[in-house]
């Protein structure tokens, strides 16, 4: 998902004027990577080759904040302009304070979360000088310190006041060091977050516990405004007596009230009933050395009550110290990070650097917030994620990551999907602050789902899904009509009575926005084909045809007689009675001449048929059939030239899910060589390890992902089983699969490094010759998952430099519906 609703705020961004992490991150990755030539793979501190800043510039929306795999709490600092996941790079902006919840890579131009800042203050004037209000008490940082690492995040204000925070799943601790011989105060924001939707709350200082409680009623940062979700906070400030609390108060805008606790002991209550206001609680502490003022902060957060907030803040860090915690929150990321093995010392750095840090952010989402349920979930005895944020992004490349490796995390991630179905009637697309959020392409949750099931489908009984339960699921989203389709399901009965989703119909039984009608159709259509895949799973041999025919829709949609750049045929919005309404297919690229201008995301004003992309971009997404798709385009040479063309005029947004796959389109045509040559293309033009090293938002590592595959050189067809062949940047990796209790290494035979270039130079190898699997030959373009991750061994790629000689796919292209692929099931 690129910028939603407000799509022209990126204009207003100021120029780049420096890299904000600290430097010393680069040399400390760089140095331990150095040392892993004398180490043995068990030995390897995997956590060390991750660099959280990673898309923290550049509209990557990357929350490097401290968080644990899928925690539900990432803590970080939040910063003045743009910054939807609370911290930019960019050193122009101000710092509002330090916050315990977060999204990561989220699009939401408006942000995400922030709640309950805590700003740490010098007040040289006392008490009733101090800057409260956030226009009042935001700061500049001190250059270049920023640091972070797994379960760490550090950032030190421009008067030397350090803030440090380390997680838990649901709570945390904040350090903060003041100045020598400084009196610490702490400002507590109850009505700031992020998108500035507060709807109401209440704040608590119990001055005899020191114990600040803090919640209240906040808006979604990507649904209808007119929900709300609860959000909960416990800070206790006085470190297990180590520290004193000598005065507090509350504020709201520019008043004040102050108390010490000696004055009467009772508690001081703020309680705000909605609307906008600025408000919180003030105190100062009293370290145990005021020499080196040192303050340890514990926090809990919970949405479903301030005694629950606590109660987390006491079950999960309890007594344990700053750096206890931050090693428990180590030792969670290396078990999830050693999944991926790669042979470090014969890797280039950068991809090194670049896979770690990609693989962290793969487990950074979704937000694990189980035991935290509200609304129509409080209840429920099923796993609860947060931020499914969105579907759409996540499901082409997120998920098939996760199945390779992480059979349990799935697991549990497909049963809150399903839940969202048992609560709801149909599955969430777009979570987002524990409410519905906008849909986007209709039920992408269907190919979620659908692509644990093949995955896993021996496997699901014991990782707790019925597999029976989950068609039913599918089949909801495919055949129930929602009453309003913007927040989940799909426009199920225009679509089932046209075959497509026609523009400009009078839809008398349900509601949501009338826009994007080709990129739906074509969704939609591709939703089908994994409820077929499921079917066919399962042996439901009548819905297998059903959903097949309806998998076919997207050619509905096909106008052959559109032209532009002299190709012929595009995706087009058509009206119900057959008549296609003409978009030119440039509109909404980077080349429409009005693309700062043109709606063409989620507004009711986009006419353009996509969303968030150009009829030229939507016009390659038909992963199940693609062969009929060369069909349309007229055959394989003109299909090859299009995907050149596509490429070179600068259609191609590399940051665009819908665009992921396009660069292995080439397959489909028998062109294999050149997918290669496309996927270097597209690493070196796009990605790299700085703070701008993403093309576009992360999206729930939607883009993480992606970068993944690339690198080790695969791509899967979500859905189903199989996967497109690629040629690695690695020479050696291993994938382990603790719960299959699997190991599978990717050995590359003839590996050249002078082939990790934007363009392969000649004579350098990099194309696939051969390919074999435990010994077995196996085909040149592609694989299916049962024959490798699913058994384990080693599958050797032999690479060449004879790029013709081994630019075909010897007669066994990758499946396509209408040539009688997908026809069997694996299992
Ligand atoms: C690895 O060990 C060798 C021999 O002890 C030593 O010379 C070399 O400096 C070590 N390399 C690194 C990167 O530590
Ligand atoms: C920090 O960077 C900003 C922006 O480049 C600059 O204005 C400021 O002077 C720098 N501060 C220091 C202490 O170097
Ligand atoms: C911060 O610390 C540095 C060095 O420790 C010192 O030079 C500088 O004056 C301090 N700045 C402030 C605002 O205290
Ligand atoms: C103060 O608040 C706490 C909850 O933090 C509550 O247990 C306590 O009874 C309150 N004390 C007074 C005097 O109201
Ligand atoms: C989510 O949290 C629950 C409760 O602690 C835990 O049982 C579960 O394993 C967690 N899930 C993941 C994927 O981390
Ligand atoms: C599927 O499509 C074929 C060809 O259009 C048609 O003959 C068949 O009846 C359809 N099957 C179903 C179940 O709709
Ligand atoms: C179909 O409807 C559109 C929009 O109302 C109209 O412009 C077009 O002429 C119609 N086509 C036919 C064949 O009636
Ligand atoms: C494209 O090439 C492949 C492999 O040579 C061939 O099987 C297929 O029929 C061709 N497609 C078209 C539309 O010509
Ligand atoms: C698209 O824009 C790029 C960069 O401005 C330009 O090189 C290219 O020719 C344009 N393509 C078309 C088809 O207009
Ligand atoms: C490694 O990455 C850095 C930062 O993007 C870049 O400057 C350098 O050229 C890269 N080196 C190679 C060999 O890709
Ligand atoms: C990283 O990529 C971004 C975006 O493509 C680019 O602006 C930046 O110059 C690159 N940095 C390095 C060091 O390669
Ligand atoms: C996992 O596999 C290894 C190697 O195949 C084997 O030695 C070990 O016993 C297996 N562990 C379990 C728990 O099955």
């Amino acid at each position: 998902m690129i910028n939603l609703i407000v799509p022209l705020v990126l204009l207003l961004l100021p120029v780049w004027t420096g890299a904000q992490p600290s430097p010393e991150i680069y040399e400390r990755i760089e140095a331990a990577i150095k040392a892993t030539a004398n180490q043995s793979a068990s030995e390897i501190d995997y956590t060390q080759f991750v660099n959280p800043f990673i898309g923290t510039s550049n509209w990557g929306n990357v929350c490097p904040g401290a968080s644990l795999p899928f925690g539900m709490v990432k803590f970080s600092t939040d910063m003045t302009g743009y910054a939807p996941a609370g911290y930019v790079a960019d050193v122009n902006e101000w710092i509002r304070g330090l916050s315990p919840l977060h999204d990561s890579g989220t699009g939401s131009s408006l942000g995400t979360y922030g709640n309950f800042e805590i700003m740490p203050l010098l007040c040289p004037y006392g008490f009733n000088t101090c800057a409260t209000t956030l226009q009042a008490r935001i700061r500049r940082r001190k250059n270049h310190t920023d640091d972070a690492a797994p379960g760490y995040f550090s950032l030190t204000l421009n008067n030397n006041i350090t803030m440090e925070a380390t997680p838990t799943r649901r709570a945390g601790s904040e350090r903060f060091t003041f100045p020598a011989y400084s009196r610490p105060y702490f400002v507590l924001d109850l009505s700031n977050d992020l998108p500035g939707s507060f709807a109401g709350g209440e704040l608590n200082i119990d001055p005899e516990r020191g114990r600040i409680t803090i919640g209240g009623r906040y808006g979604s940062s990507f649904g209808p405004g007119r929900y709300n979700y609860n959000a909960y906070a416990c800070y206790d400030v006085l470190d297990g007596g180590k520290q004193k609390m000598e005065e507090y108060g509350v504020w709201t805008g520019l008043a004040w009230m102050q108390k010490v606790p000696t004055f009467d002991g009772s508690n001081l209550t703020l309680n705000l009933i909605g609307g906008i206001y600025q408000s919180g609680a003030l105190f100062s502490l009293t370290p145990p050395e005021i020499e080196k003022p040192v303050l340890n902060i514990r926090v809990g957060i919970s949405f479903r009550s301030v005694e629950q907030a606590c109660a987390n803040a006491e079950e999960e860090v309890g007594s344990a110290s700053f750096e206890e915690i931050r090693q428990r929150a180590r030792a969670q990321w290396q078990d999830k990070l050693k999944r991926l093995e790669i042979d470090i010392p014969n890797t280039h750095p950068n991809v090194t650097q670049m896979a770690y840090s990609s693989m962290y952010r793969s487990f950074l989402t979704p937000n694990n917030a189980t035991g935290e349920t509200q609304g129509e979930f409080r209840d429920t005895t099923s796993p609860y994620f947060d931020s499914l944020y969105c579907s759409w992004d996540t499901f082409r490349t997120a998920f098939p990551w996760m199945g390779l490796h992480s059979a349990e995390d799935y697991a549990q991630i497909v049963d809150t999907y399903i839940d969202g179905w048992r609560k709801h009637g149909w599955m969430p697309e777009c979570r987002a602050n524990n409410l519905p959020g906008w849909t986007q392409g209709g039920s992408s949750a269907d190919n979620i789902v659908g692509h644990f099931a093949v995955t896993y489908a021996n496997e699901a009984e014991a990782l707790g899904i019925d597999l029976e339960e989950l068609y039913a699921a599918m089949v909801a989203d495919a055949e129930i009509n929602p009453p309003e389709w913007n927040t989940m399901g799909r426009q199920v009965n225009v679509y089932k009575q046209y075959g497509f989703v026609p523009f400009s119909v009078l839809d008398t039984s349900s509601t949501g926005r009338q826009t994007r009608e080709g990129s739906r159709t074509l969704e939609y259509a591709f939703e089908d084909f994994s409820l077929r895949q499921v079917a066919q799973l399962l042996g439901k041999t009548g819905d297998v045809e059903k959903y097949t025919n309806a998998s076919m829709s997207y050619r509905n949609i096909w106008d052959r007689f559109v032209v532009s750049d002299g190709f012929r045929g595009f995706f087009q919005k058509k009206y119900p009675n057959g008549t296609f309404a003409f978009t030119d297919p440039i509109n909404c690229s980077p080349n429409d001449t009005q693309y700062e201008t043109r709606p063409c995301s989620l507004q009711g004003s986009n006419v353009n048929g996509f969303y968030e992309s150009s009829s030229w971009e939507y016009s390659w997404f038909v992963p199940h059939d693609t062969a009929n798709l060369v069909t349309l385009m007229g055959g394989n040479s003109t299909f090859l030239k299009r995907l050149d063309h596509f490429f070179d005029a600068g259609y191609y947004q590399a940051g665009n899910e819908p665009s992921f796959q396009t660069p292995i389109g080439y397959h489909y045509a028998d062109r294999p060589a050149q997918s290669v040559d496309r996927v270097r293309e597209v690493v070196y033009q796009n990605f790299n390890y700085t703070d701008s090293g993403l093309p576009g938002n992360d999206d729930q590592a939607a883009m993480a992902t992606l970068l993944l595959f690339h690198l080790l050189g695969f791509y899967p067809v979500p859905g189903s089983t199989q996967y497109l062949q690629l040629s690695p940047f690695t020479p050696k990796y291993t994938i382990h699969n603790p719960y299959l209790n699997i190991s599978t290494t990717i050995r590359v035979e003839n590996f050249d490094e002078k082939s990790l270039a934007e363009v392969i130079p000649e004579g350098a190898s990099a194309y696939v010759d051969t390919v074999t699997v435990n010994g077995e030959p196996s085909p040149r373009c592609h694989f299916d998952l049962y024959d490798t991750f699913k058994k384990g061994g080693e599958i050797v790629v032999t690479l060449t430099a004879d790029k013709e000689r081994v630019d075909s796919c010897e007669g066994s292209l990758p499946d396509s519906l209408s040539t009688g692929g997908f026809s069997t099931v694996r299992r």
